[in-house]
């Protein structure tokens, strides 16, 4: 249940892009899993920074700098509360949910992965939580195995078991599809890896701006996710991983920073979590992404994931009344996110027509080409909502798609 407090209106107050227009018309924003907007007091960290405290990090004495380091570090736990971590040097920057991953698929594959050994991914995978691995498998001579999906885009978790043996070293799956909005039980998941002895990592890029995401309940090995799509800015991401595993696995990139001593021959490394942060941090960035994550608490993940949650049913009920709408996928649980095709129509082309009414969605394979294959679709229009969403917004989307389909559908 939506708590009285929450206030869409105040709240789409605090974008300033949602006041904007698009071809003339007010901009309908239907694009979040794509990344999300930017509230003002975000905007406005990254302003004060550069324009009245900005300094580098780390190693310096002079206030300004010491000024930074502090605000950075604050950064550093608050994304360590948002996830529950047990401990702040768990909590790597990295530039993003796919930088995260080919982190780990590097430095776990070195440190863990032998010939034979063998890497569960699931088919509902964003490309980043692919490539990586077939990457390091190729390097390691590992062995990709892959969690089939059912009619309706539900793991099939029976399949997962047999999958599973002495041999399975790591699972590698989403929280929630990018592609459909499935969300998978990855709890369960995480479990019944556990009991072979595998480690976990999860794909959280479409989990964290929605719901309240704990680390230590999941008891995920590897959590990782994108600020941007938290109402953040683009270039910094979090690597959440456990202490005993980052300690054990050798650092991503080499530089400045992520240093203990540096020899003509030789180096020792930098503890966590600056083993693995090579360079200049993305200091701005990481300032941004705190204040983020602090406007985020002032609503709440709870009141957060009712809105959406109303918002993704109104428009599925809506959306189905519409016969030539075939929406892909129906998972027991599911984000705010809807795939949809129409019948005789081109998804770029409905995307095309939707922008000029000014509507802002996602057309394509959404990075994600083996599970469209799944569904014999090669795209589809994807609509998803971020907490600034209404659903005046999804009646305007709704009239707007019945006119396109009306005039691309017609029979001559
Ligand atoms: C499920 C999922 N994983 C990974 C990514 C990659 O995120 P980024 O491009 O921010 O690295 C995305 C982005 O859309 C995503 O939706």
């Amino acid at each position: 249940m939506k708590p009285a407090s929450f206030d869409v209106g105040k709240i789409r107050k605090d974008f300033p892009m949602l006041a904007k227009t698009m071809h003339g018309k007010p901009l309908i924003y239907f694009d979040s899993s794509a990344t999300a907007q930017k509230p003002q007091c975000m905007i406005d960290s990254i302003q004060d920074f550069y324009q009245n405290h900005y300094s580098t990090v780390h190693r310096t004495i002079y206030e300004s700098s010491l000024l930074a380091t502090k605000k950075y570090q604050e950064a550093r736990e608050k994304v360590q509360k948002l996830l529950n971590a047990s401990k702040i040097e768990e909590i790597i920057f990295t530039r993003g949910t796919t930088d995260s991953i080919n982190l780990v698929a590097y430095s776990f594959g070195k440190a863990f992965i032998k010939p034979g050994d063998e890497i569960i991914l699931t088919q509902i995978e964003h490309h980043a939580n692919i490539v990586p691995w077939q990457m390091m498998c190729e390097d390691r001579k590992a062995v990709l195995r892959f969690i089939p999906l059912d009619s309706q885009g539900n793991l099939k978790l029976e399949e997962f078991a047999k999958l599973l043996n002495s041999k399975t070293r790591l699972v590698a799956l989403t929280h929630v599809s990018n592609a459909i909005g499935t969300i998978n039980p990855v709890h369960e998941m995480i479990q019944m890896a556990h009991a072979y002895g595998s480690k976990v990592l999860v794909d959280g890029a479409q989990a964290v701006p929605h719901m309240k995401v704990d680390v230590q309940t999941l008891d995920a090995d590897f959590y990782a996710f994108s600020g941007h799509k938290l109402y953040g800015p683009t270039g910094i991401g979090i690597l959440y991983g456990k202490a005993e595993l980052l300690n054990q696995m050798p650092p991503y990139q080499g530089g400045g920073d992520m240093i203990d001593k540096v020899d003509w021959e030789e180096t020792t490394y930098n503890v966590l979590p600056l083993k693995f942060e090579a360079g200049t941090p993305l200091i701005a960035e990481v300032i941004g992404l705190g204040t983020a994550i602090d406007y985020i608490n002032t609503i709440g993940f709870s009141a957060i994931h009712a809105h959406e949650q109303e918002l993704l049913e109104y428009a599925i009920e809506k959306m189905e009344s519409i016969p030539q709408v075939r929406i892909i996928g129906k998972p027991k649980e599911k984000a705010a996110i809807i795939s949809f095709i129409v019948e005789g129509a081109h998804p770029l082309d409905i995307g095309t027509m939707l922008d000029l009414k000014g509507v802002a969605i996602r057309t394509g394979h959404h990075c994600a080409q083996p599970t469209m294959r799944h569904f014999g679709v090669p795209a589809t229009a994807r609509i998803s909502f971020g907490l600034y969403n209404t659903k005046e917004e999804i009646d305007h989307f709704i009239i707007y798609l019945q006119e396109i389909i009306e005039l691309l559908c017609a029979s001559p």
